[in-house]
């Protein structure tokens, strides 16, 4: 497994599926959802990432909260749920996306040996917020960087240059961690140190410009780091 050079000195993070759980509004649901909680949830995620792209393709950019939106709704008449409450709760948990239980001790140790650190997603602004504030990570990140400042959406490589631009540091002194295959390959491109965390044990991705590592979940970044 590659170490990081020693030259790294800021952790950028993707947000969705990497810090936040995509699956944990539909999980919360589970009783009402029963067994299909799970292909709905990942149907939900999957028509989410198909619409970013499709919609950066075409230059018809809505934000990523509208994009959720419009996917739920794919999902739920796909399921034939006609339930307006049921909706609002998945958005509303959904919203306040929950961490994955890692996340905050993996942040802390990171801050505490004066790393920089932030997150470069797709999400808008308050989702962004609301997220950062439930999981109680607020304070350990340093720069919440949305695509809205340029409104197309990732793998555009304009979004990855929206690090090195805000944090004015070399692309090479960023390590950029996504479990979203694709996200790791685009980071990797643009120049940082990428750190693939592939949670669910996917194949790797037939796609130029492959990650520096592969993780299973976020704790063990310090370790590739070199923090303590
Ligand atoms: C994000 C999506 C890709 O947070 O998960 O940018």
């Amino acid at each position: 497994m590659n170490r990081a050079p020693r030259n790294i000195k800021a952790c950028i993070f993707d947000a969705y599926g990497t810090l936040f759980d995509v699956n944990a509004a539909a999980r919360a649901l589970g009783d009402e959802l029963g067994d299909v909680w799970l292909p709905l949830a990942e149907l939900w995620r999957a028509r989410q990432l198909n619409y970013s792209w499709l919609r950066s393709l075409t230059g018809a950019h809505v934000d990523f909260w509208q994009v959720t939106a419009d996917a739920l709704d794919f999902v739920l008449e796909n399921y034939k749920i006609n339930d307006p409450a049921l909706r609002q709760r998945l958005l509303d948990l959904y919203f306040n996306a929950a961490c994955f239980p890692e996340v905050p001790a993996m942040l802390q140790r990171l801050k505490a040996a004066g790393l920089i650190t932030g997150i470069l997603s797709n999400g808008a602004p308050a989702m962004l917020e609301a997220a950062c504030h439930t999981a109680g990570v607020a304070d350990l990140l340093d720069h919440v960087i949305s695509v809205e400042e340029i409104g197309v959406f990732k793998p555009d490589p304009r979004v990855y240059t929206l690090v090195t631009d805000r944090l004015k540091i070399p692309a090479d002194a960023v390590a950029f961690h996504s479990s979203n295959g694709w996200d790791a390959h685009a980071g990797k491109r643009s120049g940082f140190f990428s750190i693939w965390i592939n949670r669910t044990g996917q194949p790797r991705e037939r796609l130029p410009n492959p990650p520096d590592v592969i993780l299973n979940d976020l704790s063990e970044v310090p370790g590739i780091l070199g923090v303590a």
